[in-house]
């Protein structure tokens, strides 16, 4: 999704500061890039394509206002592009202008009345140059602006009329000042001792400060080199609190590793004991969370997307396993046919915090009365904010597009709430089970096979993953990892399900990873139907723990230590993982942007 960044007092480094933060802000995905550099005058370049594209137009071709240089302290607004409105060219890039060239603004959202601000202003003489919505902004700032309006009032009457989901930051020739607004939309503003920023998303000025404000829905706020302000709909000062972020600039890096999603693989056994971290006390048999409330659901309703959706199925089996009913929901049915909610908990899981999908059924799951929890991995996100009880997994900052350390610890977090919400001394055992997760994960990160698995199966038609029981949301995620980065078909299966359509796919070219730990009923039942598999000649790759004999119907095995059911599947997913970066990589892909994907993903 579309990425914001808007600072001033970083004097002759404004562009240098956009352009950082531009790269910081990649990772949510897009298709084209802009600055505008605003002092007495107003100068943008845009550019369709990558940053490096922009970057080049802006190494061969200095930006330049109408009166030659820009002064050595302009205000800057720079923006990354995920298409909604209009293919991905220059002319759709932002920042957009108005038809006298002094107003520039970037947006992130869609306008969903911008057809009929369009005709309006088109009517009235203005001229068009994108497809986008977002055009009509600085022409409806420019109409405001001819009517004797000053630039802050401008800015707010262009605002107020607008309808749907919106970050937006404004600058305009001879103003020294950054204008922004949100509604529905991502935006933080930061504050240093001598410069002030405004962003989709922290990473985008970490390197510069680490205070930052979460502004909310409907708040209005200004910047300047000396300052900043926030305001409410109604034009009154809203006195906010400054945060401190707690993870390290560096943190955002790739550490030497090729890609991000193979660092945050490897960041697993970190991001589990921060997970795990004061929250279990072994010898008590006891989980502690502390941030929670009073947390007693008759019932759990989950809303989710994606990977999230595939650890909310987890969760809901746990929640089911300790007898409270429990049902996970992919967020964007469960607006159009929301189920009873009595006393249920809703539980929105969501990396981010700024799903749309997410943030919209949790907030009809409030509309009709029920208690909300986020289990969300960024500090100050929207369901943070918005919802009753906050519950964050800890897994520090995710770049890469795919998320995995994030999908590790959600298993975990969600795992530990149910025996929280349990409370039953008995668990002493379970418990335990974590003690040795993080170690289990490094001993696979150590001595994985998948790049070799990965190697000789890379050119297959089809990829199926099957499991039962905890071992389903596995499977799903397991594909959709393998077919987002891979580009390539791959499919998840309830391990019994596939006899029922899907094995008619079933080919000698059709890799299937089969994931069976222990060795009860599941695990011989799940051998059963990889003996189907093998019978039409899959090549069948075997993620186990080596509990049963699955090894002599499997071509391959990916081995996982010992442990028990529940961390059973964060295991057997990091191998699942490794063949899916694998996969990419032979296959040449852009593993940490893969085309039409964000990584947040903040429109319906
Ligand atoms: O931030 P969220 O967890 O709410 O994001 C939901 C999905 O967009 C996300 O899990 C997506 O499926 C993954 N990035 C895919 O790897």
């Amino acid at each position: 999704m579309c990425g914001i960044i808007g600072c001033a007092g970083r004097g002759d480094s404004t562009l240098d500061t956009l352009l950082h933060g531009l790269s910081k802000l990649e990772y949510r995905g897009y298709d084209s890039a802009g600055v505008a550099l605003s002092d007495d005058d107003l100068t943008v370049r845009r550019k369709a394509g990558k940053l490096d594209a922009l970057e080049t137009s802006l190494g061969a071709d200095p930006l330049q206002n109408g009166s030659g240089s820009v002064s050595d302290n302009p205000v800057g607004i720079g923006h990354t592009r995920w298409s909604t409105h209009g293919p991905p060219t220059d002319g759709n890039a932002h920042p957009h202008r108005d038809c006298t060239g002094r107003v520039a603004v970037i947006h992130n959202g869609i306008i969903e009345n911008y057809q009929e601000l369009r005709d309006e202003l088109a009517a009235s003489g203005h001229e068009f140059e994108s497809d986008t919505d977002t055009e009509v902004v600085p022409h409806l700032i420019e109409t405001a602006l001819d009517s004797g309006m000053a630039p802050e009032e401008a800015v707010r009457d262009s605002i107020d009329r607008l309808e749907g989901a919106y970050a937006i930051c404004v600058v305009i020739a001879g103003v020294d000042q950054v204008f922004a607004a949100r509604n529905d939309s991502p935006l933080v503003l930061g504050v240093s001792d001598d410069a002030y920023f405004f962003a989709s998303d922290v990473p985008a000025f970490r390197e510069f400060t680490d205070k930052v404000i979460y502004l909310d829905d409907g708040e209005f706020a200004v910047i300047n080199q000396n300052g900043y302000r926030v305001t409410d709909s109604n034009g009154a000062v809203v006195e906010k609190t400054v945060n401190t972020i707690e993870w390290d600039p560096e943190e955002t890096g790739k550490s030497g590793y090729d890609h991000y999603m193979l660092k945050e693989i490897h960041e697993q056994p970190r991001a589990l004991r921060q997970c795990l971290q004061g929250r279990v006390d072994e010898l008590a048999g006891e989980v502690i969370l502390e941030e929670l409330g009073d947390v007693n659901p008759d019932a759990v309703q989950f809303v989710a997307c994606g990977t999230s959706y595939h650890a909310a199925l987890y969760g809901a089996q746990l929640f089911r396993s300790i007898g409270i009913p429990a049902q996970a929901y992919i967020a964007s049915e469960y607006a159009t046919s929301v189920p009873p909610i009595d006393d249920d908990l809703v539980i929105g899981v969501t990396q981010s915090g700024e799903t749309a999908d997410t943030l919209s059924a949790l907030r009809e799951a409030r509309r009709r009365g029920a208690k909300t929890m986020a289990v969300t991995n960024v500090v100050g996100s929207t369901a943070a904010r918005e919802c009753d009880e906050a519950l964050y997994i800890r897994a520090g900052p995710e770049i890469g597009v795919a998320a995995t350390k994030t999908f590790a610890s959600q298993l975990v977090t969600l795992a530990l709430l149910s025996l929280w919400i349990d409370g039953e001394e008995d668990n002493r055992d379970v418990i335990a089970g974590f003690r040795d997760l993080a170690s289990n994960v490094q001993a696979i990160l150590d001595d994985t096979n998948a790049r070799k698995i990965a190697e000789e199966y890379h050119d297959s038609d089809a990829y199926f993953f099957i499991g039962r029981g905890l071992h389903h949301p596995v499977a799903l995620e397991g594909a959709l990892k393998f077919k987002e980065i891979s580009y390539e078909h791959a499919e998840g299966f309830p391990a019994g399900e596939l006899k029922h359509g899907p094995l008619a796919l079933v080919t000698d070219n059709t890799p299937v990873f089969a994931v069976v730990t222990g060795e009860g009923e599941q695990a011989r039942k799940t051998i059963g139907n990889v003996k189907e598999v093998e019978a039409r000649d899959a090549p069948v790759i075997a993620v186990t723990d080596g509990q049963s004999d699955v090894e002599r119907y499997a071509d391959h095995v990916l081995e996982i230590p010992e442990s028990t059911p529940r961390t059973a599947a964060v295991l057997a997913n990091v191998q699942l993982q490794l063949v899916s970066y694998y996969a990419a990589a032979q296959l040449g892909r852009p593993i940490d942007k893969p085309r039409n994907l964000a990584k947040s993903v903040t429109v319906e």
